[in-house]
């Protein structure tokens, strides 16, 4: 099939779709292409993830406005059907990769789920499909990693057995639909001919900008977006700090620095999550490592300097919530050996069910090796909720010595603070997303800490 046959086929909705990897990014991406009229396979390595979809229930469990009704409708009128067995693409037309690429402990990325995919699906690539990685991926890797892989599986060449490009998705958990249709999306084609033919794809499921370039480009506009706000947190936690040691409200202060023209200051917090911004960073920096064969010899190392600092001061937030809590309840005349902690909020961000790279993780661990006693509630967490027999923050918070807000859940919004503090042993509260003012707290008759606001008691 040759490219301008491929564009008819995308054009008239004809061309037979997959998606590999069924997950945040993949599910909704697979619904929006099959609500359009596409014929969508979704290539799942999970089992009762492809049984729980081809029943036409979700396995996101947070708020995910029109993505539980959507899976519903497009599987039961045979838009979208999923399977782990990788043979039944070899009728597919355009085949979208959507799986996680996560760092090392080195944070390096191995790309373990991307390479088995590459290989399981060199062998059954159609002549003159298009393969686009939607996955997030470090500069160079669409020419290092993804193309050798699929001309070595598939034994053809590059632009003449196949087409292959990057369009990186730029989706929160939340919003995933919405994002989808309506955020623009650069798309990064191995040819200018590629980037076209895919602009054409996307049209049918996005409302904004499309816009065409090369696959390098793409990479690093992606993994440079989100160290551009991994960066940004890090000064607004960094001031948050700082408004702690110097006697400072940093809420007050981003209000009024805000003022300032051109300065826009993220919000600081307990600590950054998700699959995206802690690991983006570090995919941004091993892009260079990607291209060192590319320099000249004699040519400077880059020196990556920002980058790793402001991962760092992310990653010390939580030891930040740690420290607020042993002086809060040092001030109260208890140590924190011993002492009953409840944490509110395991996902990363509100109002959802993922907990990956979770700054609660770090923190528990972190109660737990000073001998604390934890117990965690989490509305959207299914562990959370069976480990608790799915009771109640009321419940939870009775003989606790003190409670630490870690995630800004729409439920812990209307949570009654006076109500609350009567239930504790001591009461103690840490906000560590400031949900809450000193005012509200101090009514309440807390012995409070907000993250980036001095004490004065
Ligand atoms: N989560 C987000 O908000 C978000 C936003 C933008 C971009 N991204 C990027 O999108 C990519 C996917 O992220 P995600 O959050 O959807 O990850 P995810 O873990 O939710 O989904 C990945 C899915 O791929 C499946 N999978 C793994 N190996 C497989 C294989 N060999 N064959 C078939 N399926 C396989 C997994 O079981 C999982 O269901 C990542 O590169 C991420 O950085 C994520």
């Amino acid at each position: 099939m040759t490219l301008d046959q491929l564009r008819k086929k995308i054009e008239r909705k004809d061309a037979r779709l997959a998606v590999i990897g069924l997950g945040y990014v993949g599910l909704p991406v697979a619904c929006m292409f099959a609500e359009k009229g596409f014929d969508v396979l979704g290539i799942e390595i999970l089992p009762e993830r492809v049984a729980k979809i081809n029943a036409g229930v979700s396995p996101i469990e947070g708020e995910e406005p029109g993505l539980k009704s959507l899976l519903a409708k497009v599987t039961s009128q045979g838009y979208l059907r999923a399977s782990s067995d990788y043979q039944n693409l070899n009728d597919r037309d355009v085949i979208l990769i959507d799986v996680e690429t996560p760092v090392d402990e080195n944070n390096i990325p191995g790309y373990n789920a991307l390479r088995a995919v590459l290989r399981n699906l060199g062998p059954v690539l159609q002549v003159g499909s298009l393969v686009v990685v939607e996955s997030t991926i470090a500069p160079g890797t669409i020419h290092n990693v993804v193309k050798p892989l699929l001309e070595e599986g598939s034994g053809r060449k590059l632009n003449e057995g196949f087409y292959l490009g990057n369009c990186p998705e730029r989706v929160m958990p939340g919003k995933l639909l919405v994002n989808l249709r309506t955020m623009s999306r650069v798309v990064g084609g191995m040819t200018p001919e590629t980037a076209e033919t895919m602009v054409l794809l996307y049209r049918h499921i996005v409302q904004a900008d499309l816009d065409p370039t090369d696959s390098v480009t793409a990479e690093l506009v992606k993994t440079a977006e989100n160290a551009y706000r991994d960066v940004q947190i890090a000064f607004a936690n960094e001031v948050a700090l700082i408004c702690q040691a110097v006697g400072g409200d940093v809420w007050k202060v981003r209000q009024l620095v805000n003022k300032s023209p051109f300065r826009q200051m993220h919000l600081p917090g307990a600590g950054v999550g998700g699959h995206c911004i802690p690991k983006d960073p570090w995919l941004l920096a091993y892009g260079v490592q990607q291209a060192t064969h590319l320099r000249a010899a004699d040519q400077q190392e880059v020196p990556l300097r920002l980058i790793p600092a402001a991962r760092a001061v992310n990653d010390s937030m939580p030891h930040n919530i740690a420290n607020l809590l042993q002086d809060a309840l040092h001030s109260v005349g208890r140590e924190l050996a011993g002492a009953r902690i409840l944490v509110l909020g395991y996902a990363y961000l509100e109002d959802s069910d993922d907990t990956r790279n979770s700054p609660s993780e770090a923190l528990v661990e972190r109660l737990k090796k000073m001998k604390a006693e934890v117990v965690i509630h989490d509305p959207y967490v299914p562990e959370y909720q069976s480990e608790v027999d799915r009771r109640s923050v009321e419940q939870l918070a009775r003989n606790a010595d003190a409670a630490v807000l870690m995630t800004a859940h729409s439920q812990y919004k209307k949570l009654d603070l006076n109500r609350l503090k009567n239930l504790l042993r001591t009461p103690v509260f840490i906000d560590g997303r400031g949900l809450f003012s000193a005012a509200q707290l101090k009514q309440a008759g807390w012995t409070y800490r907000i993250i980036g606001v001095s004490v004065q008691e």
